[in-house]
């Protein structure tokens, strides 16, 4: 009877207690729990994210984004063998965001990796009226890859977008640069494909009389002509006929040609890539943040239809989490792709030569 008595007194204490911890806790963070949010929120989301070749056209248009659209606590490395790079640090700093910035020099690199969470290398040259992105590949393969050997060196976990052309031979590349070095993991090496998307967005949008917003286009392949193969088949709440399809597919294609021209031999694309890049950052730094993300990007795929293929691909914690089916193609895009193939897997055996 006694030990009934004690249990129960026992088990009325803790009761007791237990409801004064529970309105305890209520009360503290109905008091206090506004101000707790940003602890939790700053501590979960700041990122370090590289820009390699930062003072470019595409670099600054990149960090100029990168400073505004990064979560607040990041920070910002940029660098740059130009000797600007610190002036456009110390300019992008005056922006008053709650992310950090600063400009590593030629002999830098290490320092303006260290950390990083994120790589994006605009650094190269880009190319002139006449031009094929496959003829930057001379002057290009041997930037990237002295850019590659700083990431084995001093981040080697960071996730690696790549938009130095050509794309297509650039990030077989730095994957050769990691799997020498024994840090490869296929998850984290992306070639930036995001352009490609946007422009299709665009033009599909000005086609239809569309909300740009609302068009949805998957574009696969790679990142150079014909290799660039839009999915017009798959963009929801639009049809085309097969005549748009026959001009809108190369448009897209020769999009950046466009820009070549336009620019008369002042460059490429650099804005709008900027634009691109920051978007497929987003998506990354969403991905790390443990966010189910599907973007599409140029990564390596096994039992692919090429060693490495732009897909639909899962982000999260680890880069690549998944890499999605493109799902069905027209008979105008499975020939595209077919008779594309073939140029695709050769730049990619460029780059993989190139490290042999
Ligand atoms: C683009 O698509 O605009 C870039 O790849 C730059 C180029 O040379 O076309």
């Amino acid at each position: 009877m006694l030990k009934i008595e004690i249990i129960y007194n026992y088990s009325r204490n803790f009761a007791y207690y237990l409801l004064d911890l529970i309105v305890f806790v209520r009360d503290f963070l109905y008091l206090y729990g506004q101000n707790l949010l940003p602890i939790f929120y700053y501590w979960r989301i700041q990122m370090k994210v590289a820009v390699l070749g930062a003072a470019g056209g595409i670099g600054q248009a990149l960090s100029l984004l990168l400073k505004t659209q990064l979560p607040a606590g990041s920070e910002l490395s940029l660098y740059d063998v130009a000797p600007v790079v610190p002036g456009v640090a110390v300019d992008l700093s005056h922006i008053p965001t709650d992310v950090k910035v600063a400009g590593f020099g030629a002999d830098s690199l290490g320092d303006a990796l260290t950390g990083a969470d994120i790589v994006l290398i605009p650094a190269g040259m880009p190319r002139k009226p006449g031009m094929d992105r496959a003829d930057l590949f001379a002057v290009n393969a041997g930037i990237i890859k002295t850019l590659a050997e700083g990431i084995v060196a001093n981040c080697p976990k960071a996730l690696v977008g790549i938009i130095t052309n050509p794309v297509n031979g650039t990030v077989p590349i730095v994957a050769e640069v990691f799997k020498k070095a024994g840090t490869y993991d296929a998850s984290r090496v992306f070639g930036i494909t995001t352009l490609d998307v946007i422009r299709s967005e665009a033009f599909i949008a000005e086609l239809k009389g569309l909300n740009v917003a609302d068009v949805k286009i998957p574009v696969i392949g790679g990142h150079s002509g014909t290799t660039i193969l839009p999915l017009l088949s798959q963009v929801e709440g639009a049809t085309f006929t097969d005549e748009e399809v026959a001009t809108l597919t190369p448009r897209i294609q020769n999009a950046g040609t466009e820009v070549v021209n336009a620019k008369a031999g002042g460059g490429s694309a650099t804005l709008s890539m900027g634009a691109a890049a920051a978007r497929f950052c987003m998506s990354l730094v969403k991905g790390l943040q443990g966010e189910d993300v599907v973007d599409y990007a140029y990564v390596a795929v096994e039992n692919g239809d090429a060693p490495y293929f732009a897909h639909p691909v899962r982000l999260g914690k680890n880069g690549v989490e998944e890499i999605l089916s493109y799902g069905e193609l027209s008979a105008f895009e499975e020939k595209a792709k077919n008779d594309m193939l073939a140029t695709l897997k050769s730049d990619i055996q460029e780059g993989v030569d190139f490290m042999a």
